[in-house]
């Protein structure tokens, strides 16, 4: 018998032979982007040890929209397999009715939090998530290159277009596989945030303001769908159209582009012994885009743990999710798997600071990043994300003109919402 095995009995015996509640056998699904997976399989032998609880992982893949896509059937069903939900910050609205409200098991660590965060997972007065981490993306570039060329950081897409075209054009001679810059450029969630920040940056507004105003069809945001077209073939490949997160991280680790944007768990994974260009990069604001109110943005990201009502387990699940979103494990998540974490003290902590710089980096970027408005839009907030990553991927395959698109998604969005 392994000691684990060992402590494991010793404990589930214990809450036996005190009367209380019975070892659990739990079920959590969660989506698997970098080494994701693993992660949480560690953080859920700790927890085990430590209640006696049980817990299966269904894998689910990277995509979030394909994750929501699966979560909200077997919800609408009232599926009892699944007790603990991994959940992006922008489903609360869309899946709140399913949930479990969390406030009074988690009133005494509520206060931790950034209070726009649990704000966020908060609908009709509950708390149907806790928040594991907070996300809001770099630009990732290849520091050794830029020196190599005499350039600086690019802080417009303008500068970047033209570090990334004539560093790809020079490394060229010995690599033939240089691209200057990847992204999310798939049809689906990931491309909404992209897009968003091109049309911020831009001075283009957020689609749908907070106040329901549908703003997407206008000149700035044309001029930043235009901009991004222009990359497709030439600074970025063409499969780029069907990149999400993982795509563009596996061009960006063997060492085959610029610049690259994504979210700070590609931090960790590219410093790692088997990545070709740990300790040849760094991380910066993303550029701004052109015109009078032209400033960097940066997409609201975020994960949370939610309890399904038609869990069999209520009481373990809540557990889990309080262990999963605590400040012992934030920490664990900040320095292996440098996620942001949601608790504000830990921005302060000196060892996350030394293992994991971009953490107490990032702050500033997460407190200004923009939500995409799924606070506006409540229910329609998918249809409306997918209206809008349509009509961008149209205009980066070059169906359509930007200001045609832009023009068709306005009309779409106001049948949609109006
Ligand atoms: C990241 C973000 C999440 C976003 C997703 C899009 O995982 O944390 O909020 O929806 O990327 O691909």
């Amino acid at each position: 018998m392994t000691l684990k095995k060992l402590i494991v009995g010793m404990l589930a015996s214990v809450t036996l032979v005190g009367g209380a509640a019975q070892a659990a056998e739990l079920s959590i699904v969660s989506g698997d982007t970098g080494n994701g997976l693993q992660f949480l399989q560690a953080q859920l032998e700790k927890f085990t040890a430590e209640t006696g609880h049980t817990v299966t992982v269904v894998p689910m893949p990277s995509s979030t929209t394909d994750q929501f896509g699966q979560y909200r059937l077997w919800l609408a069903a009232g599926n009892t397999d699944i007790d603990v939900y991994t959940t992006d910050v922008i489903w609360a609205p869309q899946l709140a009715e399913h949930f479990v409200d969390l406030s009074a098991a988690a009133a005494d660590v509520i206060g931790d939090h950034f209070p726009s965060i649990i704000e966020s997972q908060t609908v009709n007065g509950q708390l149907v998530a806790l928040p594991a981490y907070t996300d809001a993306p770099a630009l990732f570039y290849r520091k050794d290159l830029l020196e190599k060329y005499g350039k600086e950081v690019p802080t417009t897409w303008t500068e970047l277009r033209e570090t990334a075209t004539e560093i790809m054009e020079g490394e060229r001679a010995e690599n033939p596989d240089m691209w200057g810059f990847v992204f999310q450029g798939n049809a689906y969630e990931g491309l909404t945030c992209d897009a968003l920040e091109w049309v911020k940056s831009y001075g283009g507004g957020q689609i749908v303001e907070a106040d329901g105003t549908i703003s997407i069809n206008n000149e700035q945001a044309v001029a930043a769908l235009e901009e991004a077209a222009s990359w497709i073939g030439t600074i970025a490949p063409e499969g780029v159209l069907a990149y999400g997160e993982e795509e563009s991280r596996g061009v960006w680790q063997l060492g085959n582009a610029v610049f690259m944007r994504n979210w700070p768990y590609a931090y960790a994974l590219g410093e790692a012994s088997d990545s070709a260009v740990a300790g040849k990069f760094d991380v910066a604001p993303l550029p701004a885009g052109e015109g009078p109110e032209a400033r960097s943005a940066a997409t609201l990201g975020g994960w949370n743990y939610a309890v399904s009502k038609y869990s069999e387990d209520q009481d373990a699940a809540i557990e889990l999710a309080m262990f999963l979103t605590s400040a012992e494990i934030q920490k664990v998540r900040a320095i292996e798997q440098t996620n942001l974490p949601t608790i504000e003290a830990l921005y302060d902590d000196a060892e996350i600071a030394e293992a994991a710089p971009i953490i107490p980096n990032w702050k500033e970027i997460f407190q200004n990043a923009v939500p995409r408005p799924s606070a506006p839009t409540q229910a329609d907030y998918n249809e409306t994300s997918s209206l809008f990553w349509s009509a961008v991927h149209n205009t980066l395959s070059g169906n359509g003109s930007a200001a045609e698109n832009l023009e068709v998604l306005e009309a779409d969005l106001q049948d949609l919402l109006q």
